[in-house]
Order: C-alpha cells, then sequence, then structure tokens
C-alpha cells in the first residue's frame, strides 16, 4: 500500500497561538514548576485531528475497515479522537485493538541513546494477513517503531503496516544511527512537528504525569530526569 503524505505542521519552540480567547489556564497544582509552557493549545489540537481524519478516510476510501493499532499507553485519547474524526470525514468503519510497547518505563531518554530495548506486550488481537494502521503518540528517535513495524511484519504476519503519529520531535544534532534508523521506514501521517523537548499531554505522559490534560505541554526534563 503506497501512501504519501508530508504536510507536517511544525509547531514554533514557544508555542501555537490559542485563537480561541485569553492563555489558557492549565488549572493544575504546579507549585514544582513541572510545566514549561503549552505547546499545542487543545483546538489547534482538534483542526489537526480532523484534518487527519479527512486524510485518511481519503487515502483508505476503498476499504471497508481500517485496523488500528493503538500503542498503549501514550496514544489513546489521539486514537479516540481520530476514529471519530474519521467517521466525521466519512471514511471506511474502524476497528480498534491495542499494543503495549514501553521503550523509556518511567523515565526520560539519555542523549544521543540508541540501544534502548522495545518491550512488547498486550497484543490484542491476531494481525496475520491484516491491514495494519499503526497509531502511535509520538516519535523521537524511532526505536519503537522500527521495532514494532519490523515485528509486526516478519513475526507476527501483518500483510501491511502504515503508521500515523501525532508527533514527530525534531532532533537537534541526532547521531548517525538515529538518522539512519529513522530513514529506514516511512511515517505515512503526522500530526505535528514538535522541538527537541519532552512533551506531554492528550494521552502523552512525563512519568505518568500529564495525560489527562487536553493540550500538548513541554516540560521541565531536569524535574523528571532526576526525580526517582
Ligand atoms: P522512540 O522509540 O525514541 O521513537 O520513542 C518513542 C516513544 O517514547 C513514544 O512512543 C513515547 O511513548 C516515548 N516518548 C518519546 N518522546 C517523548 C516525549 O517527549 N514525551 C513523552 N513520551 C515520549
Ligand atoms: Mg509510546
Amino acid at each position: 500500500m503506497a501512501i504519501s503524505y508530508k504536510k507536517t505542521v511544525r509547531v514554533p519552540m514557544n508555542g501555537l497561538k490559542d485563537e480561541s480567547g485569553p492563555p489558557v489556564d492549565l488549572r493544575i497544582n504546579d507549585r514544582q514548576n513541572r510545566v514549561d509552557t503549552i505547546l499545542i493549545p487543545e483546538s489547534a489540537l482538534h483542526r489537526r485531528v480532523s484534518a487527519l481524519g479527512r486524510e485518511i478516510a481519503e487515502t483508505f476510501a476503498d476499504m471497508e475497515e481500517i485496523t488500528m493499532l493503538v500503542v498503549l499507553k501514550g496514544a489513546f485519547v489521539f486514537a479516540a479522537d481520530l476514529g471519530r474524526a474519521i467517521y466525521e470525514a466519512g471514511g471506511p468503519a474502524v476497528t480498534y485493538d491495542f499494543i503495549r510497547a514501553s521503550t523509556y518505563g518511567g523515565d526520560l531518554k539519555g542523549a544521543g541513546e540508541t540501544a534502548r530495548k522495545v518491550k512488547i506486550s498486550a497484543l490484542t488481537a491476531d494481525v496475520k494477513d491484516r491491514d495494519i494502521l499503526l497509531v502511535d503518540d509520538i516519535i523521537d528517535q524511532g526505536l519503537t517503531l522500527y521495532h514494532l513495524r519490523r515485528q509486526l511484519i516478519h513475526k507476527l504476519g501483518a500483510r501491511s503496516v502504515s503508521i500515523c503519529t501525532l508527533l514527530d520531535k525534531l532532533l537537534d544534532d541526532p547521531p548517525t544511527e538515529v538518522t539512519e534508523l529513522r530513514s529506514r521506514f516511512n511515517v505515512d501521517f503526522t500530526g505535528f512537528e514538535v522541538p527537541d523537548v519532552w512533551v506531554a499531554g492528550y494521552g502523552v505522559d512525563a512519568g505518568e504525569d500529564f495525560r489527562f490534560l487536553p493540550c500538548i505541554i513541554s516540560v521541565d526534563e531536569d524535574f523528571y530526569r532526576w526525580r526517582t
């Protein structure tokens, strides 16, 4: 299944302006100053997810059903909204399955780290001979999606695996191994390109915090790096 898609929205370092009103107050207790800035407000997320829904509906217009394989935990909010956006766009029916992949566990990555183990567990479906839309929250060094895609095809017999990620992190000075790894597979649908900072919200976590937020924030990396 050949798909080409490259209309990503790039998020500036200081975040997108929320046109819906005054600066968003997160209404959370942040005495420890964990939140750095709001990178993507709720309204911008909704607009972009609707657009992605239209693009996916169009790409798969001749299919009766799309199987979304949602990478837990980070992609659960995005995938829920995306399924409804595909429906709103008149696209094919969506079935949901889930796969658990942990790359960094509770901590953040180390600089230039490329060799972490990607642990796969809790696959809820037999993917043999199926066309899969793998939905993840964020691509950072590419380890997770690279290994998941390979295993789905070579070990578990999926017929095809397309990839949709909400965020694509533009790495500052990636080591050659990372650039090389990322060039080995294609990301078919991307919501936003974000700067090389740790982000959270809209299902995405920083040490399990902030998944509940309706927007994407950047966090104080030192706080999470040194917390045990
Ligand atoms: P990769 O394997 O380096 O591409 O990392 C991908 C996975 O790490 C994502 O699926 C996320 O679960 C997690 N991750 C990477 N960057 C961030 C971030 O900034 N915030 C939260 N999770 C992240
Ligand atoms: Mg993940």
